[in-house]
Formats: structure tokens, sequence, C-alpha cells
């Protein structure tokens, strides 16, 4: 895959936050993603690429648009694209921090095709990489990450998501002295930031979509971290009634389909098989890793994107300033 294909891939997830950035704080969590959605799209549709959706919106009879199997591009290099057009839509809809668009882009069968199921995600920068196993206790990892890191358990900081089925897990890190920053939606930027120098964060665990946790991957790869994850049906999440019974049957099904087992451990690059990756995010509301957008003084709209080669393992910062547009 071209790297020069990055700088396109850049106006792809700008292209999505500004048109998310038109329902900000409106209530409507999913006119921001349709909007999201339909941009990322025509953007994509516009770039030399012969490019498949391999993680998107849902299966082509649920997503109109950006499905999995979806073609895109108008031809070009063979490259497969997982994406999440707003990564955080309640956010976008309720005017809250850490909202962000992103898009990972790899080489021909690079990405693990998971379904729209939960998953178990454990994720380090790094300086930690190597040392994860899901198959240990969650406090034998942060022992371990602690010891690589050369820091006391009650100096390592780690992010979840503050859902009811972690509410067990938040009181005993608390307990044993570790350092919790619960956030209530948003895997995908705080996994990013365990990789990210100047950041606090150590460590992201939690129980969240298994599609951003492709498109974790991918960034974690490019970026040098370490990333361990389990497929887990949905009653073993959200309890075991009829219903989530019958969700759990058909997900383990789709995933023996693809030659996927649940509850087994999926090391980085099963998740993701290549270095050949190019991944963009573009805030929309103000976040730990990305600026969301803001005006300037001239009443023009300003993005902030953050680009990661897998090869070059080049991070960029693209600061873009916007036409004025009055009805955004
Ligand atoms: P969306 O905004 O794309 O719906 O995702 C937000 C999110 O919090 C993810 O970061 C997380 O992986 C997932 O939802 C968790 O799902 P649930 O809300 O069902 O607990």
């Amino acid at each position: 895959m071209n790297e020069k294909l990055a700088f396109r891939f850049a106006e792809v997830t700008e292209a999505a936050a500004l048109a998310g950035y038109q329902w900000l704080g409106r209530g409507n969590k999913n006119e921001a993603d349709g909007a999201a959605v339909a941009a990322m799209r025509e953007q994509l549709n516009d770039m030399p690429i012969d490019g498949e959706i391999v993680i998107g919106e849902g299966e082509i009879d649920e997503a109109p648009m950006l499905y999995i199997g979806e073609r895109i591009g108008m031809g070009g290099d063979i490259v497969e694209i997982a994406v999440d057009p707003i990564e955080g839509t309640r956010m976008t809809a309720m005017g809250q921090s850490n909202a962000i668009t992103v898009l990972a882009a790899g080489e021909k069968d690079c990405f693990l095709r998971a379904p729209d199921m939960y998953m178990e995600k454990l994720v380090v920068g790094p300086k930690a990489k190597g040392m994860i196993d899901l198959n240990l206790s969650l406090m034998d990892n942060l022992q371990r990450i602690a010891d690589v890191l050369e820091k006391p358990l009650a100096n390592l900081t780690v992010v979840t998501l503050a859902k009811p089925r972690h509410d067990h897990l938040i009181e005993s890190l608390y307990q044993q002295g570790v350092r919790v920053f619960a956030i209530p939606d948003g895997d995908v930027a705080a996994s990013i930031l365990t990789c990210i120098e100047q950041s606090d964060v150590d460590v992201m665990y939690c129980i969240g979509g298994a599609p951003e946790g492709v498109v974790s991957a991918a960034v974690v790869r490019a970026l040098g971290g370490d990333m361990q994850a389990r497929l887990l049906p949905r009653d073993q999440v959200k309890g075991s009634s009829v219903e989530n019974q019958q969700i759990a049957a058909t997900e383990i099904h789709r995933c023996q389909m693809q030659g996927l087992e649940v509850n087994q451990v999926l090391t980085l690059s099963q998740l993701v098989s290549s270095d050949r990756v190019i991944f963009s995010a573009t805030g929309i509301t103000q976040g730990d890793l990305l600026r969301g957008i803001w005006r300037d003084g001239q009443g023009r709209l300003n993005t902030e994107t953050l680009v990661v080669d897998g090869i070059t393992k080049v991070q960029r910062r693209i600061q873009s300033v916007h036409m004025a547009s009055r009805e955004l």
C-alpha cells in the first residue's frame, strides 16, 4: 500500500468529523453517525484504491453504507479498511468530550474479521510490549506491567469504560491501590493513549466492541504497543436473558463461520497481521488524544488529525483549516 495514501485517509476522517460535528449537542446520535458515514463513504469512493470494508457499520442488510464487504474507491491499490465513523456517537450527540472518527487501512487479509459483538481487551504501550497475557488475571498483568515500567502499582494508571459490567472490577482495583480512570465511552482513544509518550495512561482494559478492538489493534501495532483480546458472547457480558442467549448463539455461529472461537485469547498479530497499516483519527469533540473541532477568529473550522504509518512508524499531527461554512 502506497504511503502517500496517508494524507488522503486523513482527509477522509476530517470529512467524517466535520459532518458529525453538524450534529454536535443535538441529542441525535443516529443522525450524527449517519452524516459521518455518508461523508466518509463519499471520500473513500473518491480515492485511487480498490478497497473493501472489512470492519464497518454492520452487515449489508442492516447498513446501507460502509457495510462489511462493500467495495469502495475508484480502482488502484488493493486495501482493506476498518472504520468507525464516530467512535463516541453518544458523546457527539450530548456534546461530551473524546469523540473521534477513525479509520485503519491495511493490505489484504490483515485485519481479523471480527463480528459485531463484545471483546475483552488489554492494551499497553511499547515499554510493556510482550508482558501481557490475558490467560493470567488482570492483577497479575498489572503487576508485570508495573514491574517492567519500574513503578509501584499505586503509580500505574488504568483506563476502562464506566459501564455497570466493570463496577466490581473498578472497585477492586481501587482497593488494591491502582489508579483508574473510568470514561463513559471511547476505548479506541484510550488504547492509543497507552502508546503516546506524553500521556499518563499505562494500560487500557475493558469489555467493549470487537470492531473498535480491531481498529485499536491496527494503531497499537503501528505505534509499537501490545494488545490481547478475547471475543465474548453477549450473554456473558450483559446477562443471560433469553434474548441475550439468542444473540449469543448467533454471535458464536458467526465466529465459527470466520474460523474464530469465543473466549480464546487473540494476540496482536492475530488481530492485525501486518505492519503495513495506515491509521487516521480526527477529533470531533475536545479530547485527551485529539483536539476537537474548533472555530477560529475568522469563523473557519479547524481540525486536528493523528495519522500513523505502520511501516515508517511516523506519527503526524495535522491541523487543517477548513473554509468558513456558516451552516456548520
Ligand atoms: P460508538 O460510539 O461507536 O457506539 O462506541 C462507543 C463505545 O463506548 C466504544 O468505545 C466501546 O467499545 C463500545 O461503545 C462499548 O459498547 P456498549 O456501549 O454496548 O457498552
